[in-house]
């Protein structure tokens, strides 16, 4: 009999496994394919990064604009899928949007048939999903215009807008949402992928993981907190208190990155910018006094999320949105390991240890 191995709780630091997908590390790097991510997010377009993460290389100037037409066309609802949203948003409107959308990509028939289409077509249509989840079919921000790329159509279709300048920063948040190695949603789609499951219930499953605050649900959790203060000192005694009380704040902590996350490095000095045009310098302050506090009190830094919330919401997003963009963007990262596990697939079931009791005999026991 081969003997188990005992791993520390959490799979802390455990490698389960190797990818060429993406690496982190603890001192703050996170790189997509051999290129630094906050490189990508400041040079490169969202197609052009969610090329490199599903085929490993980034594209030449031709398999660019074949990959951004199919997106593009690929991102259209058939009057089906279309239906299945507007039924799931309309019967369930209390729901979070990002509750309804694993409910739709669950029964969603999709028009591809290999896995490779399947998979593209379930990230290009959640934008569409996800508006036609909040917006019904009262409001519909969804035409683009045939020009515009994924983001800017994205930006669209859930603000309303057209503005170059705006979803050009929303572009580059979400190609730093867009992968993170064995994070806890992409490695619940690896354990459904392993099942050969397929794509459909791999991508329900990680939307279902997605969803919890001490994953992708921290981004919406944060807004709230941010916007009622309304001073520095405020700022400090919030983040005391939290800590007084042994409570977490969320939008603070890693499990790889100790020291610093890059992507929230990258984001407050996008945040710097947006904030000079709208005015709210102020907002920043106090995010900064509160991340100045924690670093102080904890040495925990903050994370993406508590400047990705700060920066949607000054590229005037609203709070509903915010997991579902994670969603979305994450989608393609979740493409490429749907790939690479099936591609040299083995099984992900580990063993656990019993702990409960044991050689108890039925029928002879008191109740
Ligand atoms: N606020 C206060 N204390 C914290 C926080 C926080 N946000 N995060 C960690 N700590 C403390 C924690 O209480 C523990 O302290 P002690 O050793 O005294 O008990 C210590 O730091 C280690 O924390 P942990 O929860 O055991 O560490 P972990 O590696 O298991 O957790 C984490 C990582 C992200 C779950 C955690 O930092 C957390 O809950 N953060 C808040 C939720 C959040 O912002 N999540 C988004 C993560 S980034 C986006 C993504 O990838 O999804």
């Amino acid at each position: 009999m081969t003997e188990s191995i005992k791993v520390p709780k959490g799979l802390e630091r455990v490698i389960v496994d190797q990818t060429s997908i993406s690496s982190t590390d603890s001192k703050g790097h996170l790189i997509y394919r051999g290129y630094s991510a906050t490189d990508l997010a400041a040079h490169a377009s969202f197609e052009q990064t969610a090329y490199l993460l599903i085929n490993g290389k980034l594209p030449s100037s031709a398999q660019l604009t074949e990959f951004s037409k199919r997106l593009k066309e690929m991102s259209n609802l058939t009057t089906q899928q279309e239906a299945l949203a507007e039924f799931i948003g309309t019967t369930y409107p209390d729901n979070p949007i990002i509750d309804n959308l694993r409910t739709v990509i669950s029964g969603i028939k999709l028009e591809s048939k290999d896995e490779s289409s399947q998979l593209l077509e379930m990230a290009a249509k959640i934008p569409g999903i996800i508006s036609k989840l909040y917006y019904g079919s009262a409001q519909s921000p969804a035409k683009g215009g045939a020009q515009s790329g994924y983001a800017a159509t994205f930006y669209r279709m859930i603000t309303g807008k057209s503005d170059i300048s705006l979803s050009k920063h929303f572009e580059k948040l979400l190609i730093l949402y867009m992968e993170h190695e064995f994070n806890a949603s992409t490695f619940a789609l690896r354990v459904t992928a392993s099942t050969l499951a397929g794509p459909k219930p791999s991508f329900t499953s990680a939307l279902a993981t997605l969803k919890g605050p001490l994953h992708g649900g921290a981004n919406s959790e944060i807004l709230n907190y941010l916007l009622s203060v309304k001073s520095r000192d405020e700022a400090i005694k919030y983040v005391d208190s939290k800590l007084a009380k042994k409570e977490k704040i969320m939008g603070f902590g890693h499990r790889v990155y100790k020291d610093k996350d890059p992507r929230a490095e990258f984001v407050k000095g996008q945040i710097r910018e947006v904030a000079k045009r709208n005015g709210m310098e102020k907002l920043l302050e106090f995010a900064e006094a509160i991340e100045e506090r924690m670093w102080e009190s904890k040495r925990i830094p903050a994370n993406v999320d508590f400047y990705a919330a700060i920066y949607l919401y000054m590229l005037g997003i609203k709070e509903p949105f915010y997991l579902p963009i994670f969603a979305a963007a994450r989608s393609f990262g979740w493409n490429a390991h749907y790939k690479e596990q099936v591609a040299d697939n083995k099984l992900i079931r580990p063993d656990s240890e019993y702990i409960g009791p044991k050689n108890l005999k039925f029928g002879h026991d008191k109740a």
